[in-house]
């Protein structure tokens, strides 16, 4: 049985990919099955917490029982909605795939073959909205005692610098903890297994074993608990 140890604890949990539109029918997108985010939010719910799920495209058949989810579409409308919802909540998970571009203008009309061939596609920068949310609690726009939490895809091994990249990250991004995930050759984006580490800003460092999303939700949520005041479970 799982703990009933998050009862009324608020909890926003972004999941799933970000479409960023060229036109009408098209889009650039990312592979993310938002599967590890409904995971959480699923875990997270059945330990008592108030959850939302704030998902992108995600290949997900249903939304998790008990939960609210609200549906966006670019890193635009999820960097809007999570700097709201975060003022509210006890706890954020970023475990949305976020473009990190986003094409300069989108055409009002399908964008047509034409006879020059293909023009460029010209890219702005996508606001980077974990370190959005870490700087809105530093400057007091979201209560100091809010717990961030980064995901972080990389590719290699734990030899191949994969450990090494996370702690930069976790460094760069000021969260409070980071999901290293290793990706890549059919890991973590839309496979039902999920492997890493759990590294922490007080410089813990957790081996993630190769198991299911669920599994790994329960181990990142046990993590998460420690962060949360006593006075913020109900
Ligand atoms: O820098 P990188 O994309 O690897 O960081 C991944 C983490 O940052 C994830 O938690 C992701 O949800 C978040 N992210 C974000 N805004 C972006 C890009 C990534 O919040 N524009």
């Amino acid at each position: 049985a799982l703990p009933y140890d998050l009862a009324g604890v608020r909890v926003v949990i972004s999941a799933g990919g970000t479409r960023e539109p060229l036109d009408p029918v098209r889009f650039l997108g990312n592979r993310s099955s938002g599967k590890q985010g409904f995971a959480l939010a699923r875990a997270a719910a059945q330990r008592g917490a108030q959850v939302t799920v704030v998902a992108g495209s995600t290949a997900e058949p249903g939304d998790p029982a008990g939960v609210e989810v609200v549906r966006i579409a670019t890193a635009t409308e999820l960097a809007d909605e999570m700097t709201k919802r975060a003022a509210e909540a006890d706890v954020v998970i970023m475990a949305a795939a976020v473009a990190d571009f986003r094409p300069t203008s989108v055409a009002e009309s399908k964008i047509k073959k034409g006879a020059a061939g293909p023009a460029p596609i010209e890219l702005a920068t996508n606001p980077d909205i974990l370190r959005g949310l870490v700087e809105s609690r530093t400057e007091g726009r979201i209560p100091a005692e809010t717990v961030i939490v980064g995901f972080a895809a990389e590719t290699g091994d734990e030899h191949g610098g994969v450990l090494d990249h996370g702690r930069a990250k976790l460094g760069r991004k000021g969260c409070d903890l980071l999901v290293v995930n290793a990706v890549g050759e059919g890991k973590a984006f839309g496979t039902e297994d999920n492997t890493g580490w759990l590294l922490s800003s007080t410089g813990s460092e957790t081996a993630l074993p190769l198991g299911s999303k669920t599994l790994m939700a329960s181990r990142i949520l046990d993590q998460v608990r420690t962060l949360v005041p006593d006075g913020r479970r109900r």
